[in-house]
């Protein structure tokens, strides 16, 4: 199956969710991937691709480095092999390498092509589309980077096969999510489908994917609607850097802060009650986490103003109206905010 995404700026792209075909390249080819991925398909990888000139850039694995001396190292590759502004690069592996990957080619002699080839649900379904790049530093997550969008994502739900069931399920909590937000029918779809069956989760990937090129396409640079796509990271970020990025996985922050979402728009007399409920226990079939033990309300609530979304000290929220629709707003009150979190004591 076939998604093209189309963006302001006349460009697109074609999302590509099928066994992989060859992939044939007039140019050199330089494939980033880590030491995890490889192991398991840098030969299905190669086997596939025609390039004029192809290697591979091996980074450690792991969000923690994702940072800048790790592009650095990308790029110096680059350099040593010669690549021109003609030459591109493959991500080939979860979120981090699609990152980091997109922003070391957003740069590399001011800009090159590169080809997103996901290999976790995460970045199947939510990070490989789009074109947000970048690293992490000192500061915070994803602080530094561009927009820059891939010119194809392959999408082959095979490299599935070998991921841990934690990182499937942190996918899925971005699949709701895009449910949620958007698309109440994709919603009851999942309420009675099996992802764990190969062929519903190759259309769940397709439907996530729809669903976030169709918002990247009305808002490249999120500046509007795309923002609802942090529905539940407002308080999945918090989350995250309460426990020090140890203890969940961002998809399952992700689920916990949905959650709380969701407690907060029931109580400003959005979303019902058994709405709310029929997505917790969406979650729950998948062991995603829905619990969270707050230590300090205060400080949880402090917290929000160190994410980069409220620099201008204004808390962005994304609560569901009702499945399928949501509002993103600055207009809660802080009573409100409070109320939800005591609600997670
Ligand atoms: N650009 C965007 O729009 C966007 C959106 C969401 C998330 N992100 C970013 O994505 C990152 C998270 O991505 P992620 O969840 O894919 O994490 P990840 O890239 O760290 O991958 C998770 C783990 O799975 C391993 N792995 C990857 N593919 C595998 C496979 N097929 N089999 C076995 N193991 C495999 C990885 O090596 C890693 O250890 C974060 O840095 C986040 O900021 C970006
Ligand atoms: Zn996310």
């Amino acid at each position: 199956m076939i998604v093209n995404i189309k963006l302001p700026n006349n460009t697109s792209y074609d999302i590509t969710i099928d066994t992989l075909k060859e992939l044939s390249y007039e140019r050199k080819v330089v494939i980033v991937t880590n030491p995890t991925v490889s192991g398991f398909h840098l030969d299905y990888l190669m086997n596939k691709i025609k390039a004029s000139e192809l290697s591979v850039v091996t980074i450690p694995d792991g969000e923690q480095y994702k940072h800048m001396q790790t592009i650095e190292s990308i790029l110096e590759h680059c350099f040593e092999h010669r690549l021109n502004r003609k030459s591109l690069l493959i991500a080939f592996g979860g979120g981090v390498i699609g990152d980091m990957t997109g922003f070391a080619a957003s740069i590399y002699q001011r800009g090159i092509d590169f080809v997103q080839v996901p290999t976790t649900l995460l970045s199947q379904v939510d990070a490989s589309v789009g074109g947000k790049t970048g690293v992490n530093n000192k500061f915070g997550k994803n602080l530094v980077g561009a927009f820059h969008q891939p010119i194809a994502v392959n999408i082959d739900p095979y490299f599935l096969t070998t991921l841990p069931k934690r990182e499937f399920g942190a996918g899925i909590a971005e699949i709701v999510k895009m449910a949620v937000t958007f698309n109440k029918e994709f919603f009851e779809w999942l309420e009675n489908n099996d992802l764990n069956d190969d062929e519903n989760i190759k259309i769940a990937i397709a439907k996530s994917v729809e669903t976030k090129a169709w918002v990247v396409s009305q808002d490249e640079k999120e500046n509007g609607i795309r923002a609802a796509l942090n529905y539940g990271h407002t308080f999945g970020h918090v989350i995250e850097n309460e426990t020090n990025y140890d203890t969940y996985l961002h998809g399952e922050a992700v689920g916990i802060g949905m959650v709380m979402a969701n407690n907060l728009a029931v109580r400003i007399g959005y979303m019902s009650e058994d709405e709310a409920q029929r997505v917790k226990q969406l979650l729950e079939k998948y062991d995603i986490p829905t619990t969270y033990s707050i230590k300090d309300v205060e400080d949880f609530y402090e917290h929000f103003f160190l994410d980069k979304k409220s620099l201008d000290n204004k808390i962005k929220f994304i609560v569901p109206k009702s499945i399928g629709d949501c509002e993103i707003t600055s207009a809660i009150s802080k009573q409100d905010v409070i109320a939800t979190l005591k609600d997670f004591k």
